[in-house]
């Protein structure tokens, strides 16, 4: 199978497995990504049955209000049943990297307000070390170099991502050559630096559940 048919089915197998769980009041909180856009996608034939979304990304929200699926301000709703995303590297604890898309703060916030976070990915994310895919920070526009010496001292190499600024207004300082053992440490490390918005590990927060697409089929993995 092709990368984007794994993509398809973890989507599918996702609609799947919220469907029993959703009421007519449900509010479904949506990531951004690729991945995610084949839920999105899966999701419109569904819509009866929940009453709107929360998107984590202009761009998911767009997509969401094509379908014709209501998408709510965040500052609207206390509870999400659920949030659906991708993820660009799990390991075995569902800790993940997130945040190729630029879309992180708002995944954090949206997932946040979740009962129970459904990551959907192909097989190419499972790793046993996070890290070799580069580790987005998400950073205010004027602490950009300060905040590349510091992620420097934290045995990273920071890449600013050229010509991206974030739905918030912000930067994306790319961190290669990590190799994170303790992910919550490194999460809870990197939200201390002074500019730093959020970053790209979702470890404090890790998924509930994991779909990921084989060739063997989907898997469902539970941390
Ligand atoms: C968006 O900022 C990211 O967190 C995506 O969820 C992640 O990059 C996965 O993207 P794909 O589904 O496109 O691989």
């Amino acid at each position: 199978m092709t990368q984007d048919q794994l993509k398809q089915a973890v989507a599918r197998a996702a609609i799947d497995y919220i469907k029993p769980k959703l009421f007519n009041d449900s509010i479904i909180g949506v990531g951004t990504g690729s991945t995610a856009n084949f839920f999105i996608d899966f999701l419109n034939e569904i819509k009866g049955h929940f009453a709107g979304t929360v998107a984590s990304s202009e761009a998911s929200a767009a997509r969401l209000k094509k379908h014709g699926i209501d998408v709510l301000d965040c500052n609207s709703v206390s509870e999400l049943v659920v949030y659906v995303d991708g993820a660009d590297e799990s390991n075995a604890h569902l800790q993940l990297i997130k945040g190729g898309g630029a879309a992180l703060t708002q995944e954090k916030i949206v997932c946040a307000l979740a009962k129970e976070f459904i990551c959907i990915a192909d097989g190419s994310k499972w790793v046993d070390v996070l890290g070799k895919f580069p580790l987005a920070v998400e950073v205010i526009p004027m602490a950009r170099s300060y905040v590349a010496r510091e992620l420097v001292k934290l045995g990273g190499a920071p890449v600013y991502r050229e010509g991206v600024i974030t739905d918030n207004g912000n930067i994306i300082l790319d961190v290669h050559n990590l190799q994170i053992i303790d992910a919550i440490a490194m999460e809870t490390a990197l939200n201390q630096i002074t500019g730093v918005v959020t970053n790209g590990l979702f470890a404090l927060r890790p998924a509930d559940v994991l779909l990921l697409g084989t060739n063997d089929g989907v898997k469902t993995i539970r941390a």
